[in-house]
């Protein structure tokens, strides 16, 4: 299947990139490449000398970039990890400070269009969900063995699904008779939960806040997202940014709190670039429709 994805505030980050001949910059989130190409495109203005190191924990998007960025090739370093690994990865790479990291946050439109890997209603397919396929644990090892209340509390917290201890207790039932192995009976049962005169209501299809919060849980996603922002910001040099796309408001959440309690608590070295989040201008909304929910924040290290 042929790697397809549009990357969304390209014009934007490419705004915050500091004006530097020999930049380092890290996409943490590389998917196919499109926001490392552009990075490298724009510095190649500059000079030839920026370096990327381009992460990303799914075996598929690194073989994806690779063949998108071959004319690049001297200058990027693909690494299949996850970017929480980022300052063992720099340490390894013997590199100290960097000049710029991006996280363009969630899934790519493959991930989601790829019938193999488990993310959509869309399509019958195993439940699977993890974006790097060596991790253990799967959405239907999620679905088929936590409790009654974690599940419930993941699809509101995660999904804000408001009928979440309904669908918790189906799936419970559910998979007494059966082990709930394919999106298609997962899909299923998430209808069976609402009355049957819901369905109408719903502006968007009934499994897909369940199927997200699935997918935050199966992959840590904010727990990951938490825990590497003060570490990527002392990895940053002077000038340096750390820009974070994101496409649901517990991450956006996450990334305004935490950039303002750096820039509170250390005045003389972090600054937030962006008081209100940067969003898709009408032209893109019309052509990208993942631009829709993208929201980018950018810290900038004094
Ligand atoms: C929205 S796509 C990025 C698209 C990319 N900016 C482009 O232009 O093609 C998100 C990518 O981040 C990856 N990803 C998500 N969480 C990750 C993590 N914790 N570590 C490394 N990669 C991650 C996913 O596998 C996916 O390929």
């Amino acid at each position: 299947m042929e790697f397809k994805h549009q990357p969304v505030l390209v014009k934007e980050v490419l705004k915050y990139i500091p004006r530097k001949s020999n930049g380092i910059f890290v996409d943490g989130t590389l998917g196919g490449g499109g926001h490392s190409k552009a990075l490298l495109c724009e510095s190649k203005a500059l000079s030839r000398k920026s370096k990327v190191i381009g992460i990303d924990r799914d075996l598929e998007a690194i073989f994806a970039a690779k063949k998108n960025l071959a004319e690049f090739e001297s200058q990027i370093t693909f690494i299949h990890d996850n970017y929480s690994n980022i300052p063992k990865i720099l340490k390894s790479q013997g590199i100290d400070k960097v000049d710029f990291i991006l996280l363009d946050l969630g899934v790519s439109s493959y991930q989601l269009d790829n019938p193999k890997r488990g993310f959509t209603f869309q399509t019958d397919s195993p439940l699977d969900m993890r974006m790097n396929q060596k991790d253990e644990q799967s959405a239907a090892d999620i679905v088929n063995y936590y409790s009654e209340k974690d599940l419930a509390d993941i699809f509101y917290d995660y999904g804000g699904e408001r009928n979440s201890r309904k669908i918790a207790k189906m799936i419970v039932e559910g998979r007494k008779e059966k082990k709930i192995s394919t999106t298609a009976e997962l899909s299923e049962i998430v209808e069976m939960s609402f009355p049957t005169n819901y369905k109408g209501k719903y502006k968007i299809n009934l499994a897909t806040r369940v199927f997200q919060a699935l997918r935050i849980e199966t992959n840590n996603e904010l727990n990951i997202l938490k825990e590497f922002i003060p570490e990527a910001a002392k990895l940053l040099a002077g000038d340096g940014r750390l820009a974070i796309i994101s496409f649901h408001s517990g991450e956006d959440r996450i990334v305004k709190h935490t950039f303002r309690k750096l820039e509170e608590e250390n005045k003389e070295q972090y600054k937030v670039l962006t008081k209100k989040p940067t969003v898709a201008g009408d032209e893109e909304l019309k052509t990208n429709p993942r631009s829709r929910s993208a929201k980018l924040r950018v810290l900038k290290k004094l």
